[in-house]
C-alpha cells in the first residue's frame, strides 16, 4: 500500500545502527505445536503453523502505534509473542526494515530476538521465524543478500532463519537477489526462501531460477483479505497453487478494517485513517455486518471468521498482525474449525460490492 511503502521507506532514512543480539541456539525443539496443526511451505521441507503472527508494528514508529514507542507497547508486543506461542502459533514474520522508525527506535528483528531469549530462559523455545531482504536500490547482486541476512541473523539472535524472503522486488532487476537466496540455502543460513510483493511473471521466472539450482521457492507474501483479492485477478494466486508456492497473505484483516472494530464513527487514527475512510467503512458495514452473524453461528469472531476465509482459499496462510495478547490468542480461534462453502461464496460476493483500498503498486508492474 502506498502509504505503507512510503513509511517504509521513511523510516530507512532515519535508521539508526542496529542493535547486535550475541547469536543463541534457538532452534531446540520443545513440545509445541501440534503437528497436524501444521503445514509444508510450498515444496520446501519447512513445516508452519498454518496461521503465522506479522511483526511490522513491533517498534514502528513511522505507521503504527500513533509515531510513538513506549514501554507499555514494549510489554504488550511481548505478550503478543508470548500469547501467540502459548495458543500454539510459533511462525512469526519480521524484517529488517520493520521498526527502527523515525526516532530511532528499535528494530522489529531486534524485538523477537529479546523476546526469544526472555522465553528461553524457562526452557527450550521453538519459534518458526521468518525475515526478508529490502531491495533497495543501492543494493547490487548476490553478496548484497548475505550481508543483509548476517545482520538480520544478528538482530534475531539466530544462527539461521527458517524463512527468508525477498520483501520487494528490486528496481534494476532480480536475478542477483534469487541468486543471493539460493546461496543462503547452501550455505545454511536458511531453511527455505521466498519472495513478497511478486507479481505472476517475476514469480514465475524466481521459480525457474532456483529450481535450476534445486532449490524450491516456498512462498509469495502478498496483500490478500476479504476486500483485496487483486491476487486471484492478476494471476499471482493461480500462479501459487500451480507452482506449489504458499502464498502468504500479508494485511489479511485489512489492518484492522475486518474486525469489526472501527466503524464510521470510530475510524483508526494515523495513516491508516487516511485509507479506512469514515466513508469507507460505512460502505463495509453491510459485509461487516454478515460476517459478525456468521461468526455469531460457530462461537466466533469477526477476526476469526475473516482469518478462517482466508485459509479456505487453500495453500494461504495468514500472517495478523498482533499488538497485544489478547489479539494474537484470538488469532488461534480461526483455526480448527471451517467455514461452509456457500458462506464462502456469500462473502465472496458481498466483498465484491467493496473497491479495495489502494495496494503497495509494485505487484502490478
Ligand atoms: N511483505 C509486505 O510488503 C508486507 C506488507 C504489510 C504487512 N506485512 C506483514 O503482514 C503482517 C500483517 O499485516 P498488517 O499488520 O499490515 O495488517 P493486519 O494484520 O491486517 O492488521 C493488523 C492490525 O489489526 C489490528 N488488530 C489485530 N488483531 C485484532 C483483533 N483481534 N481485533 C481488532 N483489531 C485487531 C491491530 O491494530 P490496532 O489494534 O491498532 O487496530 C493490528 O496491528 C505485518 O505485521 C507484516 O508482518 C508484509
Amino acid at each position: 500500500m502506498a502509504l505503507q511503502a512510503n513509511g517504509v521507506a521513511f523510516s530507512l532514512l532515519h535508521r539508526r545502527k542496529p542493535l547486535s543480539v550475541k547469536a543463541v541456539a534457538s532452534e531446540n525443539v520443545s513440545t509445541l505445536p501440534g503437528e497436524e496443526e501444521k503445514v509444508k511451505l510450498g515444496g520446501s521441507d519447512l513445516k508452519v503453523t498454518k496461521l503465522g503472527v506479522g511483526a511490522w508494528s513491533w517498534g514502528d514508529t513511522t505507521y503504527w502505534n500513533d509515531f510513538q514507542w513506549n514501554d507499555r507497547k514494549l510489554k504488550a508486543a511481548k505478550a503478543a509473542f508470548n500469547a501467540s506461542i502459548d495458543s500454539g502459533i510459533n511462525f512469526f514474520d519480521t524484517a529488517e526494515v520493520y521498526g527502527a522508525g523515525i526516532t530511532g527506535e528499535v528494530n522489529s528483528e531486534t524485538l523477537i530476538g529479546s523476546f526469544i531469549k526472555e522465553r528461553q530462559k524457562a526452557g527450550p523455545v521453538d519459534v518458526t521465524i521468518a525475515t526478508k531482504f529490502a531491495a533497495l536500490p543501492w543494493r547490487f547482486g548476490r553478496g548484497s543478500v548475505i550481508s543483509a541476512l548476517k545482520s538480520s541473523l544478528s538482530r534475531l539472535g539466530l544462527s539461521s532463519v527458517d524463512l527468508y524472503q525477498l520483501h520487494w522486488p528490486g528496481i534494476w532487476g532480480n536475478e542477483g537477489y534469487i541468486d543471493g537466496l539460493g546461496d543462503a540455502v547452501e550455505m545454511g543460513l536458511v531453511k527455505a526462501v521466498g519472495v513478497s510483493n511478486y507479481s505472476e511473471k517475476r514469480l514465475r521466472e524466481a521459480y525457474n531460477r532456483l529450481k535450476i539450482r534445486g532449490i524450491t521457492l516456498a512462498s509469495n507474501q502478498v496483500n490478500y483479505s476479504l476486500i483485496y483479492r487483486i491476487p486471484e485477478k492478476n494471476g499471482v494466486k493461480a500462479a501459487c497453487d500451480e507452482l506449489g508456492v504458499t502464498l502468504i497473505a500479508y494485511s489479511p484483516i485489512a489492518q484492522g478494517a475486518l474486525t469489526g472494530k472501527y466503524t464510521p464513527e470510530n475510524p483508526p487514527t494515523g495513516p491508516r485513517g487516511r485509507i479506512y475512510t469514515r466513508e469507507f467503512l460505512t460502505k463495509l458495514q453491510p459485509l461487516l455486518n454478515r460476517i459478525k452473524d456468521i461468526g455469531q453461528n460457530y462461537g466466533k469472531t469477526s477476526t476469526q471468521v475473516v482469518l478462517n476465509w482466508l485459509i479456505c482459499q487453500e495453500n494461504v496462510i495468514p500472517i495478523p498482525g498482533a499488538k497485544n495478547s489478547e489479539q494474537a490468542t484470538e488469532f488461534a480461534g480461526a483455526l480448527g474449525w471451517k467455514l461452509k462453502d456457500p458462506e464462502i461464496e456469500e462473502l465472496r460476493s458481498l466483498a465484491a460490492e467493496t473497491q479495495p483500498v489502494t495496494g503497495f503498486p509494485v505487484e502490478k508492474l
